[in-house]
């Protein structure tokens, strides 16, 4: 049977649709060389109309590297603990998933030593509204192109610094903001002596591409190392105004089948919380561990 011949169509205003390919059976090697290339320069990589089996995105997701499992393993799909459920649904009263889950902008897993390379999502279930247009929309932003668009005076000053990632912090702010829709157990001990606070390079050298990219997110970076809080704070949100200047955003529609990855170097993303309880939405999400940044 010939090989069908993978297409590349660039997504505004950045990002790439990968058309023909299908990721249930396991690419070749050259086609797969040239998904990983293309998916590493655009940061965020779409493909439409997937059909995929919890082993075919485990499958597809380890070409990449070693898969993540999540330190929230009341979160994982049932027999499989490298797959993370993103789902507001409820069985028995009990979230299946984690609600809601990135709702302000931020990278996955930045928090670990070892942070995500690359996370992959693929849609189930998407809510619409009654026109039966798409809800809970994914949007991204890249801070390899923020970062170059910074002043070079900005650039030499934040270019030693080491940003402070916490995630018990992060859960606790989570946790109040949807305690009485979507309650989400306090971390365990266990959980949170897996995840103490780290500190990567507020700027981070990007490992496939070489590019720097500004490695801070408005979710889990509340501080730069040796730096007093308050001036931290306003440095902070000035990288984050910057990285959030209009017309940079890609958001991309959910369909269900939808399999969307995305570069944790090189963007960040959020989710957007704009349907109901009632309005089902289910996603299963693999990752990949990275490097340590540097
Ligand atoms: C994630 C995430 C966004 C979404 O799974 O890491 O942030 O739209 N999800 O569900
Ligand atoms: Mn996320």
């Amino acid at each position: 049977m010939p090989r069908a011949v993978p297409e590349f169509r660039p997504l505004e205003p950045f990002g790439v649709e990968i058309r023909n390919v299908d990721l249930s059976v396991a690419l070749d090697r050259t086609t797969f060389a040239r998904v990983e290339s293309a998916f590493n320069r655009a940061g965020v990589a779409v493909f439409r109309g997937q059909d995929l089996s919890p082993e075919a995105q485990i499958a597809f997701t380890e070409r990449f590297g070693e898969l993540e499992v999540h330190v929230r393993q009341e979160y994982a799909l049932p027999g499989y603990s490298q797959v993370h459920v993103v789902s507001n649904v409820k069985e028995g009263g009990r979230n299946i998933g984690s609600a809601y889950a990135g709702d302000n902008w931020h990278t996955d897993l930045c928090f670990m030593r070892r942070p995500a390379r690359l996370s992959i999502l693929h849609a189930r279930e998407v809510p619409h509204d009654e026109r039966g247009r798409p809800l809970g929309s994914t949007l991204f932003v890249n801070v390899a192109d923020a970062c170059d668009r910074l002043d070079a005076e900005t650039q030499q000053r934040i270019a030693a610094l080491s940003g402070v990632h916490q995630y018990h912090r992060a859960q606790e702010i989570k946790r109040r903001q949807r305690e009485t829709d979507h309650p989400r157990a306090p971390l365990t001990e266990a959980q949170k002596a897996k995840t103490p606070d780290v500190s990567h390079p507020v700027v981070r050298t990007h490992p496939f591409t070489g590019r720097k990219c500004l490695y801070v997110n408005p979710t889990y970076t509340f501080g730069i190392a040796g730096w007093p809080e308050d001036e931290a704070r306003m440095l902070l949100d000035m990288l984050f105004s910057h990285c959030l200047e209009p017309g940079h955003i890609y958001r991309h529609e959910w369909r269900v089948g939808d399999v969307l990855m995305w570069d944790n170097c090189s963007t960040w993303h959020k989710a957007l919380g704009d349907y109901s309880a009632s309005q089902r939405r289910l996603m299963h999400r693999t990752a990949v561990v990275g490097d340590e940044p540097y």
